[in-house]
């Protein structure tokens, strides 16, 4: 059963390592077993998961780089829970923005039921890092802020995902768009989420949206699960139990 999804956005900073990491948070907490593949050059999402680079260890890049499937050996098992396992970045992937894009697919193809669900977490760009995660999605999760900002570039991800859904993988979907950074109360975000749900449709946005907290902050900082906070993050822990409850439904849905 195809199980991955790529969470993206070419503009920086909106929150697809945030979503992604909530997520992995929340599947670990009710024991659901998830891969993170950081697909970052910048390599933040490994970090904050606790793995600390090795430069003699092999990465991602090698399952780009060459056509050796086997993910031996690069998977590593993350700090925060024996739930959640990392494929590891590293800054070589840069160098490999030109690189062909299915070996990423099949090398995931190898281990993907081995886990709950596998979340590619995108860098900010359209090229072919991002290419190759959504050739290796069953689904695309859309990272956005509802700002002026946030809006913009939105149809340009709408025409890479179409893009590779023509060219190398038909069974690619949009799951959804999830809101990040919503503050409390804001006409601008409300009039913002209204022309988000003009351009992908009202019932793509998913609900809830995710607050705006230091404590994301905060968790990245300390290298930390939003869920090792309790009840010092309520309403984070609320929010993406419901969102991974929610990347549930889609995954099994999708393989009926
Ligand atoms: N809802 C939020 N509340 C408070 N801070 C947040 C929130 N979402 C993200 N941040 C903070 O904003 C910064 C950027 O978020 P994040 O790294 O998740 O974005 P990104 O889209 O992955 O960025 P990049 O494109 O560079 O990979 C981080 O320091 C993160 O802790
Ligand atoms: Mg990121």
């Amino acid at each position: 059963m195809r199980r991955t999804l790529a969470i993206v956005n070419q503009k920086g900073g909106v929150g697809k390592t945030t979503v992604t990491l909530g997520l992995a948070s929340a599947a670990a907490a009710v024991g659901r077993r998830v891969l993170v593949v950081d697909l970052d050059p910048q390599a933040a999402t490994s970090w904050v998961l606790g793995i600390d680079p090795d430069p003699s260890a092999r990465t991602i890049a090698d399952v780009l780089d060459t056509k050796r499937r086997d993910l031996d050996g690069i998977i590593c098992r993350s700090s925060w829970s024996e739930h959640i396992d990392v494929l590891p970045s590293t800054s070589r992937l840069q160098q490999l923005e030109a690189g062909p894009s299915k070996r990423l697919r099949k090398a995931l193809a190898t281990v993907e039921d081995d886990y709950e669900a596998v979340f590619v977490d995108c860098p900010p760009s359209l090229g072919n890092l991002t290419r190759s995660a959504l050739t290796a999605s069953r689904h695309a999760l859309l990272v956005v802020e509802p700002s002026a900002l946030g809006l913009r570039g939105i149809g340009g991800i709408a025409d890479v995902i179409d893009d590779v859904w023509d060219a190398t993988n038909p069974d690619l979907e949009l799951a959804g768009v999830v809101l990040n950074r919503v503050p409390a109360v804001s006409r601008e975000a409300e009039r913002r989420t209204d022309e988000l749900a003009r351009i992908v449709g009202r019932e793509a946005i998913w609900s809830p949206a995710v607050p705006q907290r230091v404590v994301f902050n905060q968790a990245v900082g300390e290298r930390r699960s939003i869920h090792s906070y309790g009840s010092r993050a309520p309403d984070p822990i609320v929010v993406f139990d419901a969102l991974w409850r929610r990347v549930r439904g889609v995954i099994q849905a999708a393989g009926r």
